[in-house]
């Protein structure tokens, strides 16, 4: 007997995720013996550092389901975590565990009766949430002048329309794709828009610790009563796989916390028991993290800057990376070029340098760009985190890393970049 076919139109128009088809790409390529130079995927090249994983090893006994909100000890970790990193009081029964962040906020989405606010370019899964709950999308649009950086400005008058509206806004820096970060009068002047408009802030900031300079500021200083703060061990613990996520509520949004807790015990139930042990260990930091957290930083400046120079040099458009591991250059002064050889998007563009010279990118349109810009995001990550760690920690911290570490140590993504820059400027 047929089944009666039925699916959810919400899902109708659900494309899968680009980093995850790249990934596949790259892994068939590479299948049929050809070197892959991967800028495509969003993940830490640095290991898992080593008194997390003893942790993870101790507690792997520890099989019993947990409550739904996470282990209290946890719970306890990441409230002192906020306090010593941000300088922000969270209790530790305002903290929400989850299986990553991206559940969370699937599951924050669907507790807010609300509508989206995002600036493009953004991380490619806020909106494909937001469309499988049938939810309104308002994107603001921002440009490589603007550093890619939602303004106080573009925000009001996006709620100026309709003041007295719900609305969730999210905010993501260090930001995937660009990898800029934001100052602290531009976080004030926003801050203020949201508390004007009584918005729900969730500020991504899955990013902190690898903003390059150690210096990251969160929104919550400045709107703390509307702000849920994302963390969790998947990028600066290099632990995507492990799935640990949290966000951090104000007293104020317990209205919230409420509902998206009761929605995770009918969900996930609760993330795995050794995991969050080991989570304990990872939020309590400590030297050994503080000076991982230093060679990763100090490796991925050194790298990023040079990439992003080759690039400059080689005609793009580009800001600086100033955390997370990305670069978001901008080809539209090749377009002319571009265009006489077939390539008039940067999805083609993307597929064009992908075939030619075997270097895996993800183009812009799947960070919510026009389709037509030729952009393309580069994780500049292709390469041995564990050796690189290795030669960083044997080079004194308060001297530079020379020039030399990064061919030896990082070579195939700066083979890589060479590579988009020959790609583009040849006639
Ligand atoms: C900006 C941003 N937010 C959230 C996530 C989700 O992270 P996780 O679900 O592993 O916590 C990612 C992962 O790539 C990301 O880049």
């Amino acid at each position: 007997m047929k089944q009666k076919e039925s699916i959810n139109p919400n899902l109708k128009a659900l494309g899968e995720s680009a980093t995850l088809a790249m990934s596949e790409r790259v892994r068939a390529m590479t299948k049929q013996g050809l070197e892959i130079f991967n800028l495509g995927i969003g993940e830490s090249p640095f290991p898992v550092p080593n008194f997390i994983v003893e942790s993870l090893k101790t507690h792997a006994q520890e099989r019993s389901y947990l409550p739904v909100k996470g282990l209290p000890e946890l719970r306890n970790a990441v409230s002192a975590y906020h306090k010593r990193q941000d300088g922000i009081d969270f209790k530790p029964d305002n903290i929400l565990i989850g299986p990553g962040t991206k559940i969370l906020m699937y599951l924050l989405q669907l507790s807010h009766d609300s509508e989206l606010v995002v600036p493009s370019p953004c991380w490619v899964s806020y909106v494909p949430q937001a469309n499988l709950l049938g939810k309104k999308v308002q994107l603001i649009q921002t440009s490589f002048e603007d550093k890619w950086h939602l303004s106080a400005d573009k925000l009001a008058e996006a709620c100026e329309t309709d003041p007295s509206k719900p609305r969730l806004l999210v905010l993501n820096y260090p930001g995937n794709p660009d990898g800029g970060t934001y100052s602290e009068e531009e976080l004030k002047a926003i801050a203020e828009v949201a508390r004007k408009y009584e918005m729900v802030l969730l500020s991504d900031e899955i990013y902190g610790e690898m903003h390059h300079k150690g210096q990251h500021v969160s929104i919550s200083k400045f709107y703390p009563e509307g702000t849920i703060i994302s963390s969790g061990l998947s990028k600066w613990a290099a632990a995507g796989g492990w799935r640990l996520g949290t966000f951090a509520f104000p007293e104020e949004l317990g209205w919230l916390l409420g509902p998206m807790t009761k929605a995770a015990g009918q969900t996930y139930s609760s993330v795995a028991s050794p995991i969050q042990w080991a989570g304990v260990t990872a939020f309590n930091g400590g030297t050994e993290l503080d000076n991982y957290l230093i060679h990763t930083r100090r490796i991925l400046k050194k790298l990023s800057a040079n990439c992003a120079n080759m690039l400059r040099e080689s005609g793009a458009r580009i800001h600086q990376s100033e955390g997370a591991f990305y670069l978001f250059p901008d080809f539209t002064p090749f377009a002319e070029n571009l265009a006489k050889r077939g390539i008039r998007s940067g999805k083609e563009l993307g597929e064009a340098i992908l075939n030619e010279t075997h270097v895996a990118t993800i183009p812009g349109v799947s960070f919510f760009r026009p389709a037509e810009e030729l952009t393309l995001r580069m994780s500049y990550t292709n390469f041995d985190g564990t050796k690189a760690m290795k030669a960083s920690e044997a080079i004194p911290i308060d001297q530079a890393l020379p020039d030399s570490f990064l061919e030896e140590y990082c070579g195939k993504t700066l083979e890589a970049t060479r590579k988009i820059c020959d790609f583009v400027t040849k006639t």
